[in-house]
């Protein structure tokens, strides 16, 4: 059987036979070797790191083939549902959890927008990580989270308080939250970091 999922920004993903077929596609307003570079990079990389998140215990799907003269990935399909559809505290809270064990393996997602987190039987998956890269970076790490609140008070106007408030708390697991935290507070512009500045003024 073989079924469109869906043609998005960057790809066109297929299902089938049961596996995901993720193909990406040829930007016509981009220059052509850009282009091609391009989908190369963020192929090889959305499979290495599925494969890295994957050997971390972290729940992605498994990368099953990877046709590099195709840009294309075939990959485990996850029946759930998007994250934004599905939210409630205590996922918001896992979903912290598990972020915090991504970050702690050195993997920044790169696109942390609630439409690359399913749910599945109440497990948090991570997926779509062509702008991700492996590093320890404190910054990132809090652009990271930075780009899932944006998402989540999108989706959820009215109560993406509480919501981010217990990804955070499940996020205090990290080995490096107070800094992450600490580092937020900047790129928000916000908070302590903020009073140490006018302190020191
Ligand atoms: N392995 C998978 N199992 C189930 N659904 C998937 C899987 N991979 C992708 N999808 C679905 O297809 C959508 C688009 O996939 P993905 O995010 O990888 O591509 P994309 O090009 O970034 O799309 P978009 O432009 O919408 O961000 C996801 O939001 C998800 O709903
Ligand atoms: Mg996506």
């Amino acid at each position: 059987m073989n079924k469109l999922l869906k043609v998005g920004a960057e790809a066109k993903l297929s299902l089938e036979d049961g596996i995901v077929v993720k193909e990406r596609i040829s930007k016509g307003y981009r220059i052509p070797e850009i282009d091609s570079s391009l989908r190369k990079k963020r192929t090889r990389r959305e499979a290495s790191l599925l494969d890295k998140a994957r050997r971390a215990q972290l729940k992605v799907p498994a990368v099953k083939d990877l046709d590099k003269d195709n840009n294309t990935i075939f990959m485990e399909f996850i029946e759930g549902e998007m994250f934004h559809k599905v939210m409630n505290s205590p996922l918001s809270k896992k979903l912290g959890s598990e972020l915090a064990k991504l970050h702690d393996s050195e993997i920044i997602h790169g696109d942390l927008t609630t439409s690359n987190i399913l749910v599945k039987a109440k497990d948090i998956y991570f997926i779509d990580f062509g702008l991700g890269e492996v590093s320890d970076s404190i910054e990132k790490k809090a652009v990271d989270i930075r780009v899932l609140k944006e998402s989540i008070k999108a989706s959820h106007p009215k109560d993406s308080g509480k919501h981010i408030e217990s990804i955070l708390e499940g996020y205090s697991s990290s080995k490096s939250f107070d800094a992450v935290l600490e580092r937020l507070e900047k790129l928000e512009g916000r908070g302590r970091y903020k009073k140490k500045v006018n302190k020191n003024k």
